[in-house]
This record gives structure tokens, C-alpha cells and sequence, in this order.
């Protein structure tokens, strides 16, 4: 892959955003609008289902156009996010075209020449790429805790288990939750589309394949191979569980860390009040923790529950409990961050 020279910030930039009109293009709209970077002209793409329709960016009307293989003529940075298979069609045409690439779906992320990145974690595996993949939101929310303690103390294995919002499968699954949650509340039948199982009042194991192998599901298989990969970590021991919850937009995970030596649950709290990105929410004599209501719309990865796990007396695992927006820094946030690192100066 040949390495690009970092985008000058001396002039406003021209970006395209496909998939704009999906749960993480809105909010890629959003983060753009308080982001560092000065944007001169945004071109948003989807399917011809919804060009000409309008959405708002800084106050202006842009209307939507349809996604074509000319679409990207004088664009500096793409965003993709409307899945791998457009993702592997369209983002090499606007690499041709000139633009840089940051790509949201699962397209590219296990290629080992392209950078899977958060910025808080392995920024310099960045190296000026024309494309680079933003990762799976859980292994994207959890290694921006996980990424300093590893640095302080060397992790050497880690068990998940995650509790996904309906945002990981789209504004559709969305609002199939809302209009599920309806229907049960006003005792109706709801046949769900989007997912397979009824979503209101349950949960249920991520509805990604099973693997055959492993009995691991497609969710699971992408956590373990993403958290290792932006840890720089290959063969990182990992247990995982994933599970959809009957919550909108923000994910929480359960992480039981191992680490080379003891470490005290003060030392990992200290050392995560510091971290960029990570807001503790520890206060265990109100019994208030990370959760999914208060991580929504939030910026920052909420981390608590702090403690010693009691699973490994040798002293040397803490389990944690962590709350991310999945749309924002297991998405578009950390897309837009990433974009931000590309153009010199912009990076806040
Ligand atoms: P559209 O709204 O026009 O269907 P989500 O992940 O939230 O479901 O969003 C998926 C995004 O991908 C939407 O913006 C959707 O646009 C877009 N998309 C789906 N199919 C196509 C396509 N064939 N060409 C361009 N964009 C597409």
C-alpha cells in the first residue's frame, strides 16, 4: 500500500460521506459539525431510495445524492458506512479518485497492510495510509481502556462479555426495538424483521453466524481479532460472550483483565483517571456505575466497577465494567478522529 503524504490543513477540505443517511452517518454529519476539521464542501451519498432527499450540516440543506462510481471527483477524505460489500466495491474507486478512506464496515479490518485504528491506542500504526478500517465498536470502546493499562502493566489475557445495543445493527434495528417495545407494551403481536428474535423485554445471544469450529458467533470472532490487533497483541488469550440488549445506542462490556503481575484496583483507577477518552464512573457507596443511558451521546467511555476479580487469586486480574455510545466512539467519532489525525494540525 503506498503511503500518502498527510493532508495539509491550509484549505478547507471536501468530504463524502457514504451511507449518510444510516444510524452512523447522522452522527458522522454531527461529529463533523464540532470536529477540528474545516470542511468546505460535504457530499452525502446513500441509495437512489434516498437521493434528493435533504439533511442538515451546519444549518445549510445538502441533499443526498445517489452513490455512483463517480461520486468521489475532488474529495479529500471518504467516510464508508453502509457495509462491507459497497465498502469493497467503492472505497478502492475513491482511492483512485484521490481520496482518503475511512472505512466503518468489516471490509478491511482483518487485511494486515491496512491500519485498524484507535487513535488512543495505536495512533502510529496510522503511517499516513489511503485507507484505514475504523474497528468493530465493542473491540473500538473496550481498548480505549484497555490500550493504557496494557501499556502500564502488560496484559497477557482478557474474558468479555458484552451487552449490545440495537444501534450495531442500524437505524432499522432501532427502531424495530421501539416499535417491538410498543407492540408488547400495548399487549399486540410483533413479527420482527430486522432481527431475528423479539427484542422488547429480552435479550438474546448476538445474531451474528456461529461459527462451526469454534462455536464462536461472527461478533465474537471479529472482538477477539480486532482487540488483538490494535493492541498489537497477536496471540492474546480472549474469551468472549456478545448478547443484544433492549438498549438503542450504547454498548456495555464486562472485562476480566490479566495482567503479568499483581496489580491493585487503585492502580488501574489512577492510571484510567488519566487516560484520554475514559471517564471513571466508580462511586460504590451510591452503587453508581457505567450505563448505557448515561454513556449515550457521550464523547467518553464510561469505566467503573473496579475491582479485584476474585476468579484468579493469584492477584493479578481486575475486572472492570465499561458503557460506550456504540454510534460515537464505536463508530463515527472515532472515524472522524481518525480523519483528524490524517490532516496536519486538526488532531485536537
Ligand atoms: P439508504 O437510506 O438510502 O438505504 P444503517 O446501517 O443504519 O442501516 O444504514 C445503512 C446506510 O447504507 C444507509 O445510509 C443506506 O442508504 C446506505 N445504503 C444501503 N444500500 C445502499 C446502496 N446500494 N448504495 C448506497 N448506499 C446504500
Amino acid at each position: 500500500m503506498t503511503i500518502q503524504n498527510p493532508i495539509p490543513q491550509s484549505r478547507a477540505l471536501n468530504i463524502a460521506i457514504v451511507g449518510a443517511t444510516g444510524a452512523v452517518g447522522a452522527e458522522l454529519i454531527g461529529c463533523l459539525e464540532r470536529g477540528a476539521i474545516e470542511v468546505s464542501e460535504l457530499r452525502l451519498l446513500a441509495s437512489a431510495r434516498s437521493a434528493g432527499r435533504k439533511m442538515a450540516f451546519h444549518g445549510q440543506d445538502v441533499e443526498i445524492q445517489e452513490l455512483r462510481e463517480d461520486s468521489f471527483v475532488g474529495i479529500d477524505i471518504a467516510f464508508f458506512s453502509a457495509g462491507a460489500s459497497l465498502s469493497r466495491h467503492y472505497a478502492p474507486l475513491a482511492i483512485a479518485a484521490g481520496a482518503r478512506v475511512i472505512d466503518n464496515s468489516s471490509a478491511f479490518r482483518t487485511d494486515p497492510l491496512i491500519p485498524l485504528i484507535v487513535p488512543e491506542a495505536n495512533a502510529a500504526a496510522m503511517m499516513n495510509a489511503p485507507l484505514v478500517a475504523n474497528p468493530n465498536c465493542v473491540a473500538a470502546i473496550a481498548t480505549v481502556a484497555l490500550a493504557p493499562l496494557h501499556r502500564a502493566w502488560s496484559i497477557r489475557r482478557l474474558n468479555y462479555a458484552t451487552y449490545q445495543s440495537a444501534s450495531g445493527a442500524g437505524a432499522a434495528a432501532m427502531e424495530e426495538l421501539r416499535a417491538g417495545t410498543q407492540a408488547a407494551l400495548d399487549g399486540e403481536e410483533f413479527a420482527p424483521s430486522v432481527l431475528p428474535h423479539s427484542y422488547a423485554f429480552n435479550l438474546f445471544s448476538h445474531n451474528a453466524d456461529i461459527d462451526p469450529e469454534t462455536g464462536y458467533n461472527g461478533e465474537e470472532l471479529k472482538v477477539i481479532a480486532e482487540t488483538r490487533r490494535i493492541l498489537d497483541l497477536p496471540q492474546l488469550p480472549i474469551g468472549v460472550t456478545c448478547v443484544r440488549v433492549p438498549v438503542l445506542r450504547a454498548h456495555s462490556m464486562a472485562l476480566s483483565v490479566r495482567f503479568e503481575d499483581h496489580v491493585t484496583p487503585d492502580q488501574v483507577r489512577d492510571c484510567l483517571a488519566r487516560a484520554p477518552g475514559v471517564r471513571i464512573v466508580d462511586d460504590a457507596a451510591a452503587n453508581h456505575f457505567p450505563m448505557p443511558c448515561e454513556a449515550t451521546g457521550q464523547d467518553d467511555v464510561l469505566v467503573g466497577r473496579i475491582r479485584q476479580d476474585l476468579g484468579d487469586p493469584s492477584g493479578r486480574t481486575i475486572a472492570l465494567f465499561v458503557a460506550g455510545d456504540q454510534l460515537l466512539k464505536g463508530a463515527a467519532l472515532n472515524a472522524v478522529q481518525i480523519a483528524e489525525r490524517l490532516v496536519v494540525g486538526a488532531a485536537t
